[in-house]
């Protein structure tokens, strides 16, 4: 299938961002709900010497949200077991295989796996070769900018232009640079000009209205969301109505906020797990949802400190049981920079 046939005619395809431990089925189910993405990512493949394909994500993937196409995605930098890694994958009911050339967590740059990668561009290459002459199906690529510096961001554009890729994903932001700084959305509109391949943007794209000018100042043919889908499961059909109407309609309050928060907390809540587990693994997205409702941030404080569900439960009513309009971008840097990911775990 051409990688393309899923985009639609007349705006940017809208995928959600790969995030270990967060974009699995139960979140993927949630997503759809309120709408989701046009195309949905896994969490990546841990892919080295002796590894098999991931028992849950293989489970995720045939039990995807219906009629939306997947893209699996890899992190690793061992050839042959990257090769035999996506050979398998790619008989699985999945759009396209994907390898990660970003993740900043110093465990794999170290191993010289995910950004890593861009201190290795002569093993990049390499891998890049090898993966496309095996994979018959899209293969798209992952990046940052350049692991210390913007600077390298030309020489690995060139590298990535000379590979027949179906897709780039650009995370606008060097591997040193993490989660927090500003995006540089320039270098991504440079690659859109140079690759002759769909160019997707990635980083800060937290509200409609900040999509829809990432799209037209990168020229981007796809608008990838990570933080801002935690955070705002609306910002997919939000995207959809301001391209379509020329504005959103769907707006949601903190009472739409509290209900998202309980359908998410029984919706990822794995069978045997007890409250305890639950209620700490609610902080990792509430570490996005909470931010900035209240004006001194005392709901992120709060919520940080409960143990039981009934105190997360009636925290949550202290905060959200009201019709106030939810702000999902308010203010911009609260949130992006309330969103670094503990880089230690992927
Ligand atoms: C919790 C978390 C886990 C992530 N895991 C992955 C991953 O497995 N693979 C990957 O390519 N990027 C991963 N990322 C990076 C995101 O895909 C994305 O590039 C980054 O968050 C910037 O986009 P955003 O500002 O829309 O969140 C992760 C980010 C977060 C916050």
């Amino acid at each position: 299938m051409k990688f393309d046939s899923v985009f639609p005619a007349s705006r940017p395809v809208l995928l959600i961002a790969p995030m270990q431990d967060v974009t699995d089925l139960p979140f993927w189910r949630v997503l759809h709900r309120y709408g989701g993405p046009d195309i949905y990512f896994t969490e990546y493949f841990r892919v080295h010497s002796t590894s098999v394909p991931d028992k849950p994500i293989l489970h995720a993937i045939r039990n995807k949200p219906p009629g939306k196409p997947v893209i699996a995605q890899m992190i690793g930098q061992d050839i042959p077991a990257l090769v035999r890694t996506a050979e398998a994958l790619q008989k699985e009911n999945i759009h396209a295989i994907d390898l990660n050339i970003g993740c900043p967590a110093p465990v794999v740059c170290k191993k010289s796996s995910g950004g890593g990668l861009l201190r290795h561009l002569d093993h990049l290459d390499n891998i890049i070769t090898e993966l496309r002459r095996v994979i018959s199906i899209p293969f798209t690529l992952k990046t940052r900018v350049g692991f210390d510096n913007i600077a390298e961001f030309d020489n690995i554009l060139q590298l990535y232009a000379n590979h027949k890729i179906d897709a780039l994903t650009v995370h606008g932001r060097t591997v040193k640079e993490m989660y927090r700084s500003e995006v540089h959305f320039d270098l991504i509109a440079r690659a859109v000009q140079t690759m002759p391949c769909p160019v997707f943007a990635n980083g800060n794209v937290i509200s409609a209205n900040i999509g829809r000018e990432v799209a037209t100042q990168t020229k981007a043919a796809g608008l990838m969301i990570g933080r801002g889908a935690i955070r705002n499961p609306w910002i997919f059909d939000q995207l959809r109505e301001l391209y379509a109407n020329g504005e959103v309609q769907t707006r949601a309050t903190l009472l739409d906020v509290r209900e998202y928060v309980e359908f998410l907390y029984h919706e990822t809540k794995p069978e045997g797990f007890t409250e305890k587990l639950q209620v700490a693994k609610m902080k990792k997205y509430m570490n996005f949802i909470a931010q900035k409702i209240d004006a001194n941030d005392e709901f992120a404080h709060q919520i940080r400190r409960v143990e039981t569900e009934k105190d997360f439960f009636q925290t949550c009513d202290r905060f959200l049981n009201s019709d106030t309009p939810f702000e999902p971008e308010t203010p911009e840097k609260a949130l992006v920079n309330a969103g670094n990911p503990r880089v230690d775990c992927y």
